[in-house]
């Protein structure tokens, strides 16, 4: 079959990493018989560089006219005043939002040979395997006012974290749904002893769960769910939760898994199964320090092509061979620098690209 792919690598470690998934996903097509026309677009600071914003028409173009979109990651030290009217990170922000992509899923799971990359106990790590569902494009992230202002006793700033039922129904929806799929438990992660807005959540959570009898609701506030991710990450199922919880939550659970560099994500505008436009990332940021230099661990984008694969273009088969292929690249002892042993001498980013490759079945 013929797709489109709009491929929009970003900064820092992101050209890097976007480079293998294009990769697999070349071999994919090979292997399978496929053709996926894949078209480059500019965005974060690089965009912000050479058009003076973060997310050129050009970029939102290829990305509507695509069936997905494979992201590598936005920002950098070059950006970062506070003071500057843009910011890299407005790239990923506004496509989010331009397109409706309001469920980002996150899967987590812990590849049994790499327990000793992370500094939890291996016997905590056991069976962990659960997907966080993160609304995205409401709460504090984009909720107005937002702004800052000056009076004569000081600066002040605000931030508004706003949610409307329906922004709440559709995102607890694609979590009750996906509960459904797996192993039938959702958790959802709230503040509701504080915040109103998580208040109206978990009124809307008890509500939809007549719709899902089978499906065990749990609430969970967000600061006991920060304790008990690495407490006892292996009771999870599905979290759902809003947008900045999910950020913080599960750059946490990147922990588990044994680092930043092997957690990918689905950014999805329906349900599961639609084949709508999706957006395809690594969880991790652009790692300025290590930009440039092959050390960058490419699994986040590789797996990331894969949830491509599955949700946008119902390849299921083609995304389970690349997860397969990940898994067994690690089973054989191949490491990039962040999971590797002391000692050990690490694949670089494009050893590791052409090593999963060459396991793909
Ligand atoms: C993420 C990132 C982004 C976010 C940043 C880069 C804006 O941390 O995707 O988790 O906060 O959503
Ligand atoms: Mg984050």
């Amino acid at each position: 079959m013929d797709f489109k792919i709009a491929v929009l690598p970003g900064d820092g470690i992101g050209p890097e990493v976007t480079t293998e998934a294009v990769k697999i996903l070349d071999a994919i097509a090979d292997r399978y018989n496929h053709s996926f026309q894949t078209t480059h677009g500019l965005v974060g600071g690089i965009a912000i560089d050479s058009t003076g914003t973060a997310l050129p028409e050009k970029t939102l173009e290829i990305a509507q006219e695509s069936d997905a979109i494979l992201f590598g990651a936005v920002g950098g030290p070059k950006w970062d005043d506070p003071r500057a009217s843009v910011r890299p990170e407005d790239g990923i922000l506004s496509i989010r939002k331009r397109l409706g992509l309001f469920a980002n899923l996150r899967p987590v799971q812990v590849h049994p040979d790499l327990t000793d990359a992370s500094p939890l106990k291996p016997n905590i790590l056991n069976e962990v395997d659960f997907v966080v569902v993160r609304e995205l494009t409401g709460g504090l992230y984009f909720g107005s006012p937002k702004t800052r202002w000056s009076t004569p006793e000081g600066r002040f700033g605000v931030d508004t974290m706003a949610y409307s039922e329906l922004e709440i129904e559709r995102v607890l929806r694609l979590g009750f749904e996906l509960a459904a799929l797996r192993k039938m438990k959702l958790t959802s992660v709230d503040k509701a002893n504080v915040l109103e807005t998580s208040r109206l959540w978990r009124e809307i959570a008890i509500e939809l769960a007549k719709d899902y009898p089978n499906v065990e609701l749990q609430h969970m506030l967000v600061d006991t769910a920060a304790m008990e991710l690495v407490r006892a990450p292996s009771q999870f199922d599905v979290i759902v939760t809003e947008n900045t919880f999910g950020d913080i939550l599960t750059d946490e659970a990147a922990v588990l898994a044994g680092s930043m560099g092997m957690l990918p994500s689905a950014s999805l505008a329906g349900v599961i199964g639609s084949k709508a436009l999706g957006l395809y990332e690594p969880i991790h940021g652009t790692a300025p320090t290590i930009a440039g230099k092959s050390l960058a661990n490419p699994i986040a984008a590789i797996l990331s092509a894969a949830l491509l694969l599955r949700y946008s273009l119902g390849l299921h088969k083609e995304a389970n061979a690349i997860e397969q292929a990940v898994a067994s690249a690690l089973s054989a002892g191949h490491r990039s620098p962040d999971i590797a042993k002391q000692g050990e001498v690490p694949l670089t980013t494009g050893q590791m690209g052409d090593c999963i490759v060459g396991l793909l079945e």
